[in-house]
């Protein structure tokens, strides 16, 4: 009897263990590299500029739009014009309140904007 204990307590503390070790590691790192952490001047977001390197501060965040412009159903031109800018007031000018523009947007961040 107590040898059956031991072989089934055992193995069921191994499990435990790992599934706590093993839940906090994965929740970190990944998702920090995943998400955006870079924090950014307007000054660094101003140097990206292109059609081929396009980032544009939105609010506090900063977004690189590159793979957008010619994904944007409201056409390329009006992206381009965003690269290297605050590109908040255009943004709310033209999609304040509206979910997909919003949702999208999200997908592109890389970074906070700082002074
Ligand atoms: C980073 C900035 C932007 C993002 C992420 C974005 C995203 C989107 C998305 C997701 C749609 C489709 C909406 C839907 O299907 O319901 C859309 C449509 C549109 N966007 Fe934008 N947008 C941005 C900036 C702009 C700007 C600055 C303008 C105008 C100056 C603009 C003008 C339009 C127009 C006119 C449409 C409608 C196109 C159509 O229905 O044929 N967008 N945008």
């Amino acid at each position: 009897m107590r040898i059956r204990t031991g072989t089934l307590l055992a193995p069921l503390a191994v499990l435990v263990l790992s599934a706590c070790s093993g839940g906090a590691t994965p929740s970190t790192s990944p998702a920090d590299t995943a998400t955006a952490s870079g924090n950014y001047r307007m000054a660094e977001v101003a140097t990206h500029n292109t059609r081929e390197d396009c980032w544009a501060a939105v609010d506090s965040g900063v977004y690189d739009l590159t793979s957008w412009i010619d994904r944007h159903p409201g056409g390329s031109d009006k992206i381009i014009a965003l690269c290297g800018t605050d590109a908040t007031d255009a943004f709310n000018n033209q999609h304040s309140g509206d979910t997909k523009p919003a949702e999208q947007l999200m997908s592109f961040r890389i970074g906070t904007l700082v002074d």
